[in-house]
């Protein structure tokens, strides 16, 4: 995640502009840059660092100008450099281009704008956008007929706004599935990935869709859509937003915006570079042991990813949490290290990998800062990309991670022959579900799970089960309960319950059940059997299930059918959700629980 600012405008834009990234920043802060179109020329200024160390170094608002395009990075593709930060321009300099998201077929583009002349400098993706539409400019002699043919072509999630000394009076940008949106002004239009960039100058807005490209001027906006060229009437809205509203993107938390925020998430990791997952899948072929490895919620990660490469390719992969990693495993240059950390630099993550390195382990992460330690330090990072996650609580982070995890674990099914093409493109088309049935869930669930946890916030013990990889998910949504609310939930393997915990068990204790699809015919009916143990002393249940409401459970959050593949994904969202909403009822600090940090640098 990127922001992406720009104004245009009958009087100086420099100062908004750098506005504009400063109220960004909280979507990427790596580094940032300005490209203000100056009389006949574009001017760049971009630098590493945060928006207020790079406007001391660079003075971002020094040159002058009525058009421009800003950006705070949070890179995906190519290290934090100077000369990776945006803008990026097009090679005779008249095309500056700032960019959110992943052009997921860049290298195939870049590969052949190289060799018919284009000179790259930086290792982002972002860059081929300016060279297409250079490229394409020669022959149609027009910005707007040279955009359409570049977004028709550039595959991914992303979004771009672009400026040109060709057409000086014009910003262009476009939008695939990444956010953007505009701001009408009395005298001045405005672009941003989000309302924060323009939220202080004007509260008039106008949401681009998916599959749009826009051109604003000082005084006008048109809607395009990307595929036609025809145009596309769309009214302005009024928000009454305060900054730090905006800045929630409308949401109270910071969590609950994250969490909004994992379909877009899910969507970014399916199209995260195939050959950097197939790299991972053949890195475990040649291993003769993958440890899965992460502590607190990327432990429960690797967890799930350990079902996940059991159920698809039949190989047990043992997760471990990251502090007991020196105590067991066994390592030697035949293993391999696979961690997660959202931060990559968590002290106990860290420690186990360089232990690992030392007994000569092949190493590689999941990770979602680039730059960080674990991503320096493995032989083979795949970076995430799910952009800054603000509340200290992991919810898209971790979503993302088990994607990865299971994407990897589809693609090493293939490599071994243990699946078919035809049963992994269809696996695949399973997961491209994903996104739209988590939306659905945020859109018809949330009052229903809002009002549970509201009924039940009180409630100072509970026991959340689940079998197979459901316990992965019912141990997650327990982490979550436990650290926002700061009430105990014990996270369990339902089978484990009647080998002691069930003595707990009578009319004043809760239990929260993840039952599987029917269609998991044997883990469904173990699940349900938990149930019938737990009913029979008389205990409370909560059911997460799906298909048709069930009166056994005292509450329950009836799911849609899904394919088992993604079920228990939906369901981790409902966990994120239940917890959250109890936080909300305690009133709790839910972005920034007592005694937690967002990362753990320290023994
Ligand atoms: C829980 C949470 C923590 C982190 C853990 C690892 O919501 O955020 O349990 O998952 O501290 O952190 P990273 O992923 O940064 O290595």
């Amino acid at each position: 995640m990127c922001g992406i600012a720009g104004i245009v405008s009958v009087r100086n834009i420099s100062d908004r502009l750098l506005r504009s990234i400063k109220n960004l920043e909280y979507r990427g802060y790596d580094s940032c840059g300005v490209a203000i179109l100056t009389k006949d020329r574009i001017e760049i200024r971009k630098e590493v660092g945060t928006v207020e160390e790079v406007d001391r170094k660079e003075k971002l608002a020094e040159p002058q100008g009525f058009l421009g395009i800003s950006h705070t990075r949070w890179a995906t593709h190519g290290k934090v450099t100077q000369i990776n930060s945006h803008p990026h321009l097009s090679c005779d300099g008249t095309i500056a281009v700032v960019h959110n998201g992943i052009i997921s077929n860049y290298r195939a583009l870049k590969d052949e704008l190289i060799q018919i002349g284009h000179r790259f400098v930086s290792e982002t993706d972002t860059e081929v956008i300016s060279h297409l539409i250079e490229e394409y400019y020669q022959v149609e002699g027009d910005i707007e007929k040279s955009l359409i043919k570049a977004f028709q072509l550039l595959e991914g999630t992303y979004a771009f706004a672009l400026i040109s000394t060709r057409e000086p009076d014009k910003i262009f940008c476009a939008r695939r599935e990444s956010p953007l949106v505009l701001g009408v002004g009395s005298d001045s239009m405005f672009v941003g990935s989000d309302i924060n960039a323009f939220v202080e100058f004007t509260k008039d807005i106008v949401i681009l869709e998916d599959g749009e490209y826009a051109i604003i001027t000082a005084n006008s906006y048109s809607i395009k859509d990307g595929s036609t060229g025809s145009q596309i009437q769309r009214k302005v809205q009024t928000i009454n937003w305060s900054a730090e509203v905006a800045q929630k993107g409308g949401y109270p938390h910071f969590m609950l915006k994250e969490i909004h925020e994992q379909p877009d998430v899910v969507k970014t990791v399916l199209n995260l570079d195939t050959r950097d997952i197939q790299k991972l899948a053949e890195m475990i072929h040649e291993s003769e042991r993958t440890y899965l490895v992460g502590v607190g919620t990327t432990y429960y990660v690797a967890l799930a990813g350990q079902y996940y490469f059991s159920k698809i390719v039949g190989c047990y992969l043992p997760a471990v949490s990251s502090d007991e990693f020196e105590y067991v495993a066994e390592v030697n240059p035949n293993t391999l290290f696979l961690c997660a950390s959202q931060s990559g630099e968590t002290y106990d993550t860290l420690k186990a990998l360089r232990y690992a390195k030392k007994k000569g382990s092949k190493t590689a992460a999941i990770v979602n800062v680039i730059g960080s330690s674990v991503a320096r330090e493995v032989n083979h990072a795949i970076m995430q990309s799910s952009g800054p996650e603000i509340c200290v609580l992991s919810t898209k982070a971790a979503l993302a991670q088990i994607v990865i995890l299971l994407r990897t674990a589809l693609e090493l099914a293939r490599l071994k022959g243990h699946i078919s093409e035809q049963t992994f493109s269809e696996y695949m088309k399973q997961l491209e579900l994903l996104p739209q049935m988590i939306r659905q869930i945020l859109d018809e669930k949330t009052g229903n799970i809002r009002n549970i946890a509201y009924r039940r916030a009180q409630i100072k013990n509970w026991l959340f089960l689940g079998r197979g990889i459901y316990m992965a998910v019912a141990m997650e949504a327990a982490l979550k309960m436990k650290e926002v609310t700061y009430q105990h939930a014990e996270g369990m393997p339902g089978g484990f319950m009647k080998h002691g915990t069930i003595a707990l068990i009578d009319d004043d204790t809760y239990t929260l059940v993840l039952v599987p699809p029917r269609e998991e015919d044997d883990l469904y009916h173990q699940t349900m059997s938990n149930v019938e143990e737990i009913k029979a002393r008389k205990g409370f249940i909560v059911g997460f299930h799906h298909g048709k409401s069930d009166s056994i459970f005292d509450e329950e959050v009836v799911l849609p059918d899904a394919p088992p593949l993604i079920a228990p994904l939906l369901q981790l969202v409902v966990g994120q959700l239940f917890a959250y909403f109890s936080a909300v009822a305690l009133k709790r600090n839910v972005d920034k629980p007592r005694s937690l940090a967002k990362s753990v640098t320290v023994a």
